[in-house]
């Protein structure tokens, strides 16, 4: 496995593979791989001949306040992960590389990143469309692998892809959660034992909502009560948003019906959170 933080080096591996008729996976990260990430990468290496995993936590997708300087780093402790699933490439560049001085192109999309975290985050899904269109310019791979825990992230992506031409396949993967059902992410880390145990809300809110659609509920409204009442019964649970959504627009639906997207961002402590259900995708 090679370890490249040059953007003209990792694009020269890659088109070398691709000269041979090789297919090429890219599973974009901002490292402290867990199992979510490592689910991303199984399916990777048995879809393709090449799986490249870049591992870099973008400055550009977080705000004022927000947690860049925190965000947990063990790159030696990702590269072990990566070689033990098969990894071909890590592509890890500092931020000098990704952002010369006079850095100013950006990609800016209407619509699909306004709601959901994109209003709690302003500058996240800008900072998030520029890094992943960077990447698969450096990086001209087959297939790219997202979770579906990020399924704004997904959505928005999808649509860039459409939208901006990119030769990419997008590929979703389903989310990846501890025994409780706690969604596995990065930050998990932050929690502490009590907001740990009080976080299996976010899923248990999840549940009783599709408990309700199973038997028969179908207005959005409703659902997002039984979400709410069942997150403030939680002492250390503050609700950021609880949002039912069309998947292919991100705007408000009023019927859970076709492709639906069921949102939630709770603050567990300081610590804020996020889950969903794809419904009809
Ligand atoms: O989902 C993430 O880890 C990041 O948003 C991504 C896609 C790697 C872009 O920095």
């Amino acid at each position: 496995m090679e370890i490249s933080g040059s953007i003209k080096d990792t694009r020269e591996m890659v088109k070398a593979w691709k000269a041979k008729g090789l297919k090429v996976a890219l599973v974009p990260t901002m490292g402290y791989l867990h199992e979510g990430h490592k689910s991303l990468i199984d399916r990777a290496r048995t879809e393709n001949d090449k799986v490249v995993v870049s591992i870099f936590v973008n400055p550009m997708q977080f705000g004022p306040g927000e947690d860049l300087d925190s965000y947990p780093r063990d790159l030696d402790r990702d590269a072990a992960i990566c070689e033990k699933g098969g990894v071909d490439l890590i592509f890890h560049p500092e931020v000098e590389e990704m952002y010369g001085p006079d850095f100013c192109a950006y990609v800016d999309m209407h619509t699909l990143p306004e709601k959901l975290c994109g209003a709690s985050r302003p500058v996240h899904f800008r900072g998030v469309q520029t890094v992943v269109s960077k990447l698969f310019h450096i990086i001209p791979a087959d297939r790219a692998y997202f979770g579906q825990k990020d399924a704004q992230q997904l959505a928005i992506i999808r649509r860039m892809v459409i939208d901006l031409d990119f030769d990419i396949e997008i590929i979703g993967c389903p989310i990846i959660r501890e025994e409780d059902g706690l969604a596995k992410s990065s930050r998990n880390t932050y929690l502490s034992g009590e907001e740990r145990k009080q976080a299996v809300i976010l899923n248990q809110s999840l549940e009783e909502a599709m408990k309700a659609i199973d038997a028969g509920e179908t207005d959005a409204g409703k659902v997002k009560d039984i979400i709410t009442k069942t997150i403030e019964s939680c002492p250390l649970a503050k609700i950021d948003y609880v949002e039912v959504v069309s998947f292919d627009t991100i705007q408000p639906v009023e019927k859970v019906e076709g492709p639906v997207l069921i949102a939630i961002a709770v603050y567990i402590g300081t610590t804020r959170l996020i889950d969903n259900r794809i419904l009809n995708a």
